[in-house]
């Protein structure tokens, strides 16, 4: 059978986190591993109510076909709100309505990269993305992302030449690791765009999760000409709506489009109503105000466990906002065995491996906070410290 598969999928891998869920199902696990937002956080009744409205008001054409760039009022909307919260100008007509970010490092693989083209990728990145990109046969340079953004010294002694099309980066309180880019590390990244000419991707899911600090400048306001911007509404509002967008530069915005035809004609007429209904009749900022909020709180009692229980030598990151937060275990300790070790605890979470392009035993680990109580966090820190302890 294999003979029958593309070059391009042969070798990709399937996503490691679904096979962890598979594991995770049992009830006496704790799972720290899921990427998921907190369902009891989503507005369920909310948006109820914006579909019976929405069906009322224009039942037959929420259900015809639609066009490729997505419903107006929705761009407009992001596009405002661009203008809000980060005081940058974007016209609606460069915004691309996605079936959620993910679609958007498809539709950018498809209409950038060839086989062999180079993909600049921080590391520890997204796996979603290596996946995403993997499709298109990529040659990734990886570089590595310290607690401050990606280190400028391993970025600037690669040998870029002219197949070198983007830099892929979640500047925001990354995932996996939940650190933030600075904006002197933002500025040299943008400064080493120009000079070898790749688009910057700054995919930003988790930027308005923000639980305290500052927001550093968006690349797309150092160079707009530089930077492909991929925004969602899954972590803000709801994943299951599976709603996002790309703004791009113009020519690369209509060979996205032609991408977007191709793949699926449209993203759902019907959804998209239903949200910007929902986004004209409540208070968004008051919404997200509850995430970050619990989010806020779930990461504190989870650091606290962390310092409580994790033995010297084991450190981690401290993210200001997001899901997410990084572990390091000392030495050469393997994530990979601690994870075998820790289902043994009954507790879960993803080891580094799968965030490389390059396969090695990884001594880091993702853990998720936003789907745990205070409670349930100190309960799991304590059993995957137990597991670490066995292991040292
Ligand atoms: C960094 C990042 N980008 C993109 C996505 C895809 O999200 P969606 O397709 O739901 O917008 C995720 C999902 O977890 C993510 O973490």
């Amino acid at each position: 059978m294999d003979e029958m598969f593309s070059d391009r999928i042969k070798d990709v891998p399937k996503s490691f986190i679904r096979e962890i869920l598979k594991v995770s199902i049992n009830p006496s696990i704790i799972s720290f591993a899921g990427g998921l937002p907190n369902r009891e956080l989503f507005p369920e009744k909310e948006i109820k109510d914006a579909t019976a409205k929405v069906f009322e008001s224009c039942g037959k054409s929420l259900l015809q076909y639609s066009n490729s760039e997505g419903l107006i009022e929705l761009r407009q909307w992001i596009a405002d709100r661009y203008k809000k919260r980060k005081n940058i100008d974007v016209s609606p007509e460069n915004i691309l309505i996605t079936n959620g970010g993910q679609q958007g490092l498809d539709l950018l693989g498809k209409t950038l990269v060839n086989a062999g083209d180079g993909v600049i990728m921080e590391e520890p990145g997204y796996l979603g993305a290596i996946q995403s990109f993997s499709i298109y046969q990529p040659n990734f340079f990886p570089v590595t992302v310290h607690d401050t953004g990606m280190d400028l010294e391993q970025l600037n002694s690669l040998h870029l030449d002219k197949s070198v099309k983007l830099m892929y980066t979640v500047p925001n309180f990354q995932n996996p690791s939940g650190i933030t880019y600075d904006e002197a590390n933002r500025k040299g990244i943008m400064a080493c765009a120009e000079k070898n000419d790749f688009f910057v991707i700054e995919d930003d899911p988790y930027g308005e999760l923000r639980f305290h600090g500052e927001d550093a400048p968006s690349f797309y306001s150092l160079n707009p000409e530089k930077t492909v911007m991929l925004g969602s509404f899954s972590k803000i509002v709801a994943p299951g709506l599976r709603l996002g967008w790309i703004v791009a530069p113009e020519a690369l915005n209509q060979k996205l489009l032609v991408a977007k035809q191709a793949s699926d004609l449209h993203t759902c007429n019907f959804t998209q109503s239903i949200l910007h209904r929902f986004l004209c009749d409540y208070d968004l900022d008051e919404h997200i105000a509850k995430i970050r909020k619990a989010y806020g709180s779930q990461c504190r009692a989870m650091l606290n466990s962390i310092e409580k229980y994790f033995p010297d030598g084991v450190s981690n990151t401290r993210p200001e906002g997001g899901m997410f937060l990084w572990g390091r275990l000392p030495g050469q300790m393997s994530s990979m065995d601690l994870f075998n070790e820790a289902v043994k605890e009954n507790v879960v979470f993803v080891p580094g491996d799968p965030f490389y392009t390059t396969v090695k035993k990884r001594s880091d680990f993702r853990l998720n906070f936003s789907c745990v109580d205070e409670a349930t966090a100190e309960e799991g820190i304590k059993r995957l410290a137990k597991a670490i302890e066995k292991m040292m």
